[in-house]
């Protein structure tokens, strides 16, 4: 298998959700590893589940640490290459510039199926709303409490006579079965060619007069009218002697290719298909790619490429 994803879970108490993580982690073709636990408490019991089975901790203290706790919590990630983070029972509020900064790479489990019942004393308030079925979300954590796109739901039954611990008891195990499997999904999907190419293409298509079009069978945008229209943008999809799923936007020539690829050979490489032209690969089957880094690209090729009619708007709207 390719590297596995590196995961960094968060607690602040008894950590089931997160041993149910690490032991699904243990099967050999799963596709992230648990490279970190820690949390908000020092003392929190998961820690100790975590530490005996052989995983890197950190003790960190919020309530000792205050307003430094989020950049010791930020410098313990770095250290340890941590590509996405897994919220499990982790219970302190996080402040919007490390939601910005973990936008989109930072998942969270909610006993409900949400949108209901957000927040607290989830199963006392399913109870109280006489709710035949509950369930958990997992769900990526935005600003808002809960509120983040949902990646995945189970549902499960409420029977007559449950009471919060007994429903929390059962909607326990669902939660121990739902995390695992969204993890998993959760950090294949950017790796994913088909997903890439979605996500290129949504950039792409935001750009005026733009169009998908095959190119030798590549998938590829155009721009300008359909009688008069060139490439911008073509996907390279692990061909021609390059592993990579990547992406030839057009560069500023061979001079900016060389001085690029020099400053960042993980990234940029030269699509020897092409020849001596202008068009630079860019890698996008990284942990990490920085999508407005490559939505930039993208208009920049747009630019290149545009018939002077749309360039002119832009520049236009630009100076406005
Ligand atoms: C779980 O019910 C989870 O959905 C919620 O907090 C609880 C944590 O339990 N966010 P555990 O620490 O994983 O056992």
């Amino acid at each position: 298998m390719v590297s596995r994803a590196r995961v960094a879970i968060l607690i602040s108490g008894r950590g089931s959700n997160m041993a149910a993580l690490i032991y699904a982690a243990r099967a050999d073709d799963c596709p992230y590893e648990v490279a970190l636990v820690t949390g908000d408490k020092p003392d929190a019991p998961g820690l100790a589940l975590a530490e005996a089975e052989g995983i890197d901790i950190l003790r960190l203290d919020a309530n000792k640490s205050g307003a430094n706790y989020w950049n010791e919590l930020q410098n313990a990630l770095d250290k340890a290459g941590i590509e996405t983070i897994a919220l499990a029972g982790f219970m302190r509020i996080i402040p919007t510039d490390f939601v910005a900064r973990w936008a989109g790479r930072m998942i969270n489990i909610h006993p409900s199926l949400l949108p209901d019942h957000r927040g607290l004393k989830t199963h006392q308030s399913v109870l109280a709303a006489g709710d035949r079925v509950t369930g958990a979300t997992v769900h990526l954590v935005s600003e808002a409490v809960d509120s983040g796109a949902i990646l995945g739901q189970v549902a499960v039954a409420v029977l007559p006579g449950d009471t919060a611990d007994t429903l929390a008891t059962r909607v326990l195990i669902a939660e121990h079965q739902l995390y695992p499997r969204i993890l998993s999904a959760f950090v294949t999907r950017e790796r994913d060619p088909d997903w890439i190419v979605a996500t290129v293409g949504g950039h792409a298509l935001q750009l005026p007069e733009t169009r998908f079009k095959t190119s030798h069978g590549a998938p590829g945008w155009k721009v300008g009218s359909p009688s008069n229209d060139k490439f911008f943008a073509i996907m390279w999809l692990r061909h021609h002697g390059e592993e990579s799923v990547a992406l030839l936007v057009k560069c500023g020539g061979q001079d900016e290719m060389a001085a690029l690829i020099e400053a960042d050979p993980s990234f940029y490489f030269r699509p020897a298909y092409y020849g001596p032209s202008d068009w630079i690969g860019l890698r996008l089957d990284r942990p990490v790619v920085d999508w407005d880094h490559v939505a930039e690209w993208l208009q920049r090729s747009w630019q290149a490429c545009a018939p002077p009619r749309l360039t002119k708007l832009l520049r236009a709207a630009d100076e406005f």
